[in-house]
């Protein structure tokens, strides 16, 4: 079955690559993208994702405008470990045109809500940056949690987190926001560092793509050799570069690539643990479970499709 995807990007590194995956997919179609904050402010993440699908040949797809910032802040800026990880701006410092278009109009919030009214059951939306606007959408239609399906790249649960022992960097940009997400019952599946931290890619995988000779096989490359350098410094002996939002984008077109854990989830808001993804005593005994965790991963099965369809998607450019 062919699935409608909506990315909610912050248009970094991974992000990107999440981008190259569900335009390889057959099994995908991208509908359109909206942006959020995060590896880079909002504006710089609407401008990456434009000049990025125009690369990658798809310049029809829409880029939608998000909010800029979690609800309880006043403002937003790029936290330094971020800059390190992606680039200042945000693609590992590679420079490609900028798109000759511009952003829709209709804001993350209501294309959300729109498209879920649309397309129902087809529509699958993943978020990959803090969940800013999905808690937006779900204050201004709280009936949304009953329609839409969710597939998200972000938490920790059986791992310690990124930005701090207990805290995986989506969910510690807006921890409000992901707690809203989870107690408001909509259909999620969180695809953490539980499962992405499985999935890496080396240098021998962004060679094949060099190789194909193409400017989207050397901006894809070269982007993805920052990231992988700057995890030899974040996380010496891990081997590779955590491919968290492309394994998100995959779960989403094909679910069978995890085994997942059912719990009604939360966030903790309050107190020295803020932003950690935790079971929720007070739904434990509800026997439906409106959210489930990914916890094994067919890594070999992951890599190799995302191999074959990326480099193929880059040998046609
Ligand atoms: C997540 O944080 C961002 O830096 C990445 O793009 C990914 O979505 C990993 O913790
Ligand atoms: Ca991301």
């Amino acid at each position: 079955m062919t699935r409608k995807l909506i990315l909610d990007l912050d248009t970094g590194i991974d992000d990107s690559l999440a981008i190259a995956y569900t335009l390889a997919s057959p099994e995908a179609e991208l509908i359109g993208v909206t942006a959020t904050y995060g590896n880079v402010l909002m504006r710089d993440s609407v401008r990456n994702s434009l000049a990025v699908l125009d690369l990658l040949g798809a310049p029809g797809i829409p880029v939608h405008p998000g909010l800029p910032c979690a609800s309880s802040a006043g403002d937003f800026s790029v936290q330094e470990i971020s800059a390190f990880i992606h680039g200042r701006n945000g693609i590992g410092e590679v420079d490609i045109a900028d798109s000759r278009r511009g952003a829709e109009t209709t804001g993350a919030v209501d294309v959300i809500i729109e498209a879920s009214r649309r397309y129902g059951d087809e529509l699958v939306y993943v978020p990959t940056g803090p969940l800013t606007n999905l808690a937006a959408a779900l204050k201004k239609d709280p009936s949304l949690a009953e329609r839409l399906t969710v597939v998200l790249m972000g938490g920790a649960l059986t791992v310690s987190g990124n930005t701090s022992p207990w805290a995986e960097a989506n969910i510690s940009q807006d921890p409000d926001a992901a707690d809203a997400v989870f107690r408001s019952g909509v259909d999620a599946t969180m695809v953490g560092l539980d499962v992405t931290l499985q999935t890496l890619l080396t240098y021998e995988h962004t060679h094949r793509w060099r190789e194909a000779g193409t400017p989207a096989g050397a901006f894809l490359a070269d982007m993805t050799d920052y990231y992988i350098r700057a995890y030899e410094t974040t996380a010496p002996g891990l081997g590779g570069c955590g491919l968290h939002d492309p394994l998100a984008a995959a779960v989403a077109v094909d679910p069978s690539l995890v085994s997942t854990f059912p719990v009604n989830l939360r966030v903790d808001v309050e107190g020295p643990t803020r932003g950690r993804t935790i079971g929720d005593v007070e739904r434990l005994n509800e026997p439906r479970k409106t959210s489930r965790v990914a916890l094994g991963v067919d890594v070999d099965r992951f890599l190799e499709t995302f191999m074959d369809r990326v480099t193929r998607l880059v040998r046609a450019d």
